[in-house]
């Protein structure tokens, strides 16, 4: 679909690679809603995105109810909805044997809660939206977009959790794809190395050193309009279906 034509929900759309797609995605002339738990960001998001292009609805994506009630709020402040992106997620980092004691349980759960989770109750509240839709060009009526992570892959020490969440994304893509093809509804997912964004800023400096040390080329951390302008080629592409794209500058993570 053409970004113009984009009307999106982005979850965690207020910071980082969310706010960077939501910025993409007004650009170019399309519409957002962010969803979100940072009110004070919400509005700030808003007012540099301008309130005719987008809303902040303070949003939990593991609020079964909340959310679908938040995707139809969505849909009338856009006059439709053709893509979710999901970008909320949370760190959870923390060793399976802590210094003190084995990692609560409470850790593991809330950090796939979130991330996983989240992120299917998110894309089945949007499908069910979407599947209404009227066909476009080969019966197209919308895109759903993941965020994964190379920890999906390469998980450091102190990702089991994360990793976990992040594995269960890619895991979910091709089947999501396969069952909401007849829809015409693609999905796929992003998964990132190392970007800039305030989830990272917050890790401390040693972990930052580490995870932008070995990024080959290029050797910086990836900036967020990068993964936006990945965003718009997934919505844009309509052949691309049903995959997990790395952008990581040919990072693997050490690890740790
Ligand atoms: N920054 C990176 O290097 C990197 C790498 C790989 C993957 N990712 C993934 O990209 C996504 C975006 O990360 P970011 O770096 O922009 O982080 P970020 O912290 O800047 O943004 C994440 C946003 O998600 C929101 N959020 C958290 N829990 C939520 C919930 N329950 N409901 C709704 N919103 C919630 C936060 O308030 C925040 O605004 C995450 O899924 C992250 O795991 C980031």
């Amino acid at each position: 679909m053409k970004t113009e034509s984009v009307l999106a929900i982005v979850t965690g759309g207020v910071s980082g690679l969310g706010l960077a797609v939501a910025q993409r995605i007004v650009a170019e002339g399309g519409k957002v809603v962010l969803f979100d738990v940072n009110d004070d960001k919400g509005t700030a998001a808003v007012a540099a995105l301008g309130a005719d292009n987008a809303r902040y609805l303070r949003t939990d994506v593991t609020d079964e109810a909340g959310v679908a009630a938040n995707v139809e709020a969505a849909k009338a402040f856009l006059g439709g909805l053709n893509a979710a992106i999901n970008c909320a997620g949370i760190i959870g980092a923390g060793r399976v044997l802590g210094r003190e004691a084995p990692m609560p349980l409470q850790n593991f759960t809330t950090t796939v809660l979130v991330n996983l989770v989240g992120s299917f109750n998110v894309a089945k509240a949007a499908a069910a939206v979407i599947q209404h839709n009227e066909a476009g060009e080969d019966g197209e009526r919308g895109v759903i977009v993941n965020t994964a992570s190379v920890a999906a892959y390469e998980g450091q020490i102190g990702q089991a959790a994360y990793s976990a969440s992040k594995g269960g994304i890619v895991g979910m893509t091709l089947p999501m794809a396969r069952e909401l093809a007849r829809f015409g509804i693609r999905v796929n997912t992003i998964a990132p190395g190392v970007f800039w964004t305030p989830m990272v800023d917050g890790m401390p400096e040693e972990v930052q050193k580490s995870l932008s040390a070995s990024i080959p080329f290029p050797a910086r951390l990836g900036r967020p309009e990068e993964f936006a302008d990945l965003v718009a080629y997934v919505l844009g592409n309509r052949y691309l279906n049903g995959e997990t794209i790395r952008l990581d500058g040919a990072v693997r993570l050490a690890p740790k």
